[in-house]
């Protein structure tokens, strides 16, 4: 091969370059995101006896209270890293035509066998969400919801993941977030500190102020800490959550009413008092 077309160890040319070695710079082990980190989640759901709360087949409280509240009635749902199924379950039970994805073959052995068992609908993906987008996984969806995922992902990873919400996600439609509560559970390190670490520390907390700072590009509905749900409820809630609801704008010239305002919600506050000198 002459010279100048020698491939060398100039491995960067696009973003997605960037992103995947930007993957390589964590430990295997610390790998929850990739299809390298399928064996981890495999292993985690083999033992389906462990007191894991999200085992338990409820969906998220704040999830039914959003299908509670919704004016329209029911659309087109993707639940990213659906794990076991619980909420890509609930929302099939409600007339949704679900898509649900995880990386691990083992939640969605058993999230198949849940649906099978309900006689639910669901259409479960076995793969990286990333690598799914556009071809299995096309939208638009009127409701991306993911409880667990996003708190699993490098920071890096982010840009897929607006990405994938900017390819998906309907005008109009809504996204839904479980996350880890800074001050409630999941690390609190810096970004920078992750990398140089090379660990995640088993997911990322975040602060109401970083998830309105990374979500910027949609509108707020509600941002909250999880409630509490007892042992007894049909519903899963652990206040060491965040929850959040947010809105993709519609085009301009678009506008349709959305949602009634959640109660204490951004829209539903009263206005702040006019600011007066002296
Ligand atoms: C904490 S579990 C939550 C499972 C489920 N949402 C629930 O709440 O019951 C996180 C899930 O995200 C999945 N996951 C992580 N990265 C993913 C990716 N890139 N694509 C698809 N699934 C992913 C994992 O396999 C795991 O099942």
């Amino acid at each position: 091969m002459s010279e100048g077309n020698r491939m060398t160890d100039r491995t960067i040319r696009t973003v997605d370059d960037v992103l995947r070695l930007l993957d390589g710079l964590f430990a295997p082990e610390a790998d929850r995101w990739t299809a390298g980190g399928a064996a981890w989640w495999d292993d985690f759901y083999t033992d389906r006896s462990q007191p894991v709360p999200f085992f338990a087949d409820k969906p998220d409280e704040n999830l039914v209270a959003y299908l509670d509240r919704r004016g329209d009635g029911p659309g087109r749902a993707l639940d990213l890293g659906c794990g076991p199924g619980r909420n890509a379950l609930h929302l099939a039970a409600r007339g949704w035509e679900v898509d649900a994805v995880d990386l691990s073959p083992v939640a969605i052995a058993w999230a198949e066998e849940r649906a099978r068992e309900a006689g639910a609908d669901v259409r479960f993906h076995r793969g990286d969400a990333f690598a799914l987008a556009g071809t299995e996984l096309t939208g638009p969806y009127d409701l991306v919801y993911d409880s667990g995922c996003f708190h699993h992902l490098p920071p890096h990873r982010r840009v897929s993941y607006l990405a994938l919400l900017d390819d998906v996600l309907a005008p109009g439609g809504h996204f839904g977030l479980t996350c880890f509560a800074a001050g409630g559970m999941g690390s609190e390190e810096p970004d920078a500190a992750l990398y140089r670490q090379s660990r995640l520390h088993g997911g990322l907390a975040y602060t109401p102020g970083s998830l309105r700072w990374i979500f910027s590009d949609l509108e707020e509905v509600e941002l909250r800490r999880m409630r509490d749900e007892p042992p007894g409820s049909a519903c899963f809630g652990e206040p060491f959550l965040h929850t959040a609801l947010f809105a993709r704008p519609r085009p301009a010239g678009h506008a349709r009413p959305g949602p009634p305002a959640v109660p204490g919600g951004p829209d539903d506050r009263p206005p702040a008092p006019a600011v007066t000198d002296g």
